[in-house]
């Protein structure tokens, strides 16, 4: 579950609200004044205002089914990117229960904080999530894992009806075993159904899936047949038919330039290239407007990211993929992001900032700039650290700045 995931509608009335109480209380000047710093000084909007504007963005509703060709169809002149792609987390960001490796090398886990035992029992693939008081025991079948377990894996089910429920226990890979769901820890639950789960409301149903699947939802439906586990290539640059038709007719066009009718971020404002992004990882607003605070906000490298003073108005040398290539494996090595900042701070060498360098150089360090100016925070609900996204000096023992 992302940050943004917790938006309800609720939200965006709060922030209407908000923009209405400038109308309220000030001139309308005032009003302008405020939406013009927030949408330029942030130059960010919330996923819910993407989506309401034509063409594609990334967890939209589809039109049709049919527009899809699925990555084997990309593969066949992408394939150097399909089979990269395909081996990072972002495409096996969810999957059927029987397929977990997690689930199936953890053939027993249990957790019993208190009154409730909670158990998941994996046998030949087949995982049963049972919750027991002593006296009476609930018992089903998991049906999806959600996420590779990189930091957690969270589980949705469904009972004799077509609705689904989110398990109340996770997996967590720092403790090698399930606890509480972030946010859904309960003191006191009425009854063993409520210590065993939290229903999931059709929306939000469609919004879970909608960021760690592909074309789940058709037509304002939710389609569980024919989604696509995981975020593949269509999730990201919309449904392909028309340009795989376009780029097979390609050299029957005589111009010899063929329109590529395929959505590609990289021709983005860096604003938008951010909440590209940001449309699954969670953009400035949808954090604002989702009320969270404090490191949890580290979850978010869009909200964060933003806030450093490097972004300064928007700048395309500080967009997710100066330093992230969605099509491959998160670098780990640090001396690898070097580059992306050295595109505009000076280098000790060179101390005195250009033109074409108009960030100052550090006194401190010459490589490995992220180690100390991107500094790992510990989120607890996840029980796991994240890269704060805001690049800053950061002091040890310092409060965490929201
Ligand atoms: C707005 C998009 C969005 C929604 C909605 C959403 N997620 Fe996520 N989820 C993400 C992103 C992005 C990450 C990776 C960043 C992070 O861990 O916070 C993530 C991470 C996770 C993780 C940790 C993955 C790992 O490998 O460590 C789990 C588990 C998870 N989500 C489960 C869920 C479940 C269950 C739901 C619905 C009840 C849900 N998510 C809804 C976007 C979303
Ligand atoms: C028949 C071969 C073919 C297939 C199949 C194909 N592509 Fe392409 N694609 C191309 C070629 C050739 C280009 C380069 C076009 C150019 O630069 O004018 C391209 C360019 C692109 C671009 C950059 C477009 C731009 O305007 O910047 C994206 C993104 C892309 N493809 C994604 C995909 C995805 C996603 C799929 C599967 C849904 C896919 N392609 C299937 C041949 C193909
Ligand atoms: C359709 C939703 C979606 C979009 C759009 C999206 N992401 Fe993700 N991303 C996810 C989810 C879900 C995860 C969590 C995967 C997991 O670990 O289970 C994730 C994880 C990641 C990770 C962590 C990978 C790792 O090895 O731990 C990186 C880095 C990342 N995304 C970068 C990006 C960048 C850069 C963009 C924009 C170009 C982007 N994402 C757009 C859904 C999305
Ligand atoms: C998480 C989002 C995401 C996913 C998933 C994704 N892409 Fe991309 N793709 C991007 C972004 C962002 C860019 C622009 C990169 C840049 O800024 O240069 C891009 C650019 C491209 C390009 C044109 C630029 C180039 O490097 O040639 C092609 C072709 C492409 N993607 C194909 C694919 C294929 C094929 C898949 C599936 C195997 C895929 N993409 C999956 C986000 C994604
Ligand atoms: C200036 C470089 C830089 C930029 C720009 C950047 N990242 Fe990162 N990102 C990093 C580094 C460094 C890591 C930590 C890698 C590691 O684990 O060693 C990271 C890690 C991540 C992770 C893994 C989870 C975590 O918190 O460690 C996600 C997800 C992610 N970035 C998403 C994004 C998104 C989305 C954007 C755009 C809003 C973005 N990043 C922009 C450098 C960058
Ligand atoms: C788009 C250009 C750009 C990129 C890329 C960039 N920076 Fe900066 N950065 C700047 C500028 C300009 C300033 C000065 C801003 C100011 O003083 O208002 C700055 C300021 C800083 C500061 C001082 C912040 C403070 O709180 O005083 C640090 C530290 C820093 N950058 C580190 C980095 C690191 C590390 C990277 C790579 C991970 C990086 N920057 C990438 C442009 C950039
Ligand atoms: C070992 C930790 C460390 C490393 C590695 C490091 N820095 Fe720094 N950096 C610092 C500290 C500490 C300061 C604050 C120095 C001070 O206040 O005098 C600083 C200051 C800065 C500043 C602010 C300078 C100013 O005059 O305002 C920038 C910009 C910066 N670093 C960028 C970078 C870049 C770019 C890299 C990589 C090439 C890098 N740093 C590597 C620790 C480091």
């Amino acid at each position: 579950m992302s940050l943004s995931s917790l938006i309800s509608p609720l939200l965006w009335k709060k922030r209407d609200k908000v923009l209405r109480k400038y109308l309220r209380c000030g001139s309308l000047f005032f009003f302008l004044a405020v939406g013009f710093q927030a949408r330029s000084a942030l130059g960010q909007l919330s996923t819910e205002d993407h989506l309401a504007e034509p063409g594609f963005w990334p967890t939209q509703d589809n039109a049709s089914r049919d527009n899809f060709v699925g990555t084997d169809t990309c593969a066949r002149c992408h394939g150097v990117k399909a089979a990269s792609q395909k081996k990072t987390p972002m495409a096996r960001a969810a999957m059927f229960a029987s397929l977990s490796d997690l689930l199936n090398s953890h053939p027993l886990m249990v957790f019993g904080p208190g009154k409730y035992q909670y158990r998941i029992e994996t046998r030949r693939s087949q995982s049963r999530y049972t919750v027991s008081d002593g006296n009476q025991g609930l018992s089903f079948p998991l049906r999806w894992a959600f996420g590779t377990g990189r930091v957690g894996q969270s589980y949705l089910f469904k009972k004799q009806n077509a609705d689904f429920f989110e398990a109340r226990v996770t997996y967590f890979e720092k403790l090698g075993t399930i606890d509480f769901t972030p946010w859904r820890a309960l003191l006191s639950p009425s009854g063993i159904e409520e210590a065993m789960d939290r229903p999931v409301p059709q929306s939000e149903v469609m919004r879970c899936f909608g960021c760690h699947t592909t074309g789940s939802s058709v037509g304002g439906r939710f389609d569980e047949t024919h989604l696509v586990p995981g975020v593949t290539c269509e999730a990201c640059h919309g449904p392909g038919i028309g340009h795989v038709q376009s780029m097979t007719d390609q050299k029957a066009d005589s111009s010899g330039k063929a329109k590529t009718a395929i959505f590609n971020s990289a021709h983005l404002s860096p604003g938008d290239a951010i909440d590209f992004c940001g449309a699954c990882h969670g953009t400035w607003w949808d954090v604002k407007l989702a009320g969270v605070k404090g490191v949890s906000t580290a979850r978010s490298a869009p909200y964060r990211l933003i806030t450093s003073k490097c972004w300064g108005k928007g700048d395309a040398r500080l967009t997710c993929t100066a330093c992230h290539d969605p099509h491959e494996q998160l670098q780990t090595d640090a001396a690898a992001y070097d580059k992306a900042c050295l595109k505009c701070h000076a280098s000790s060498l060179e101390p005195s900032k250009t033109a074409s360098h108009d960030g100052p150089a550090c006194s401190v360090g010459t490589s490995r700039c992220t180690t100390c100016h991107m500094v790992k925070v510990y989120v607890p609900e996840m029980h796991s650290d994240f890269t704060d996204h805001r690049i800053r000096i950061a002091k040890t023992g310092e409060a965490f700045p929201d």
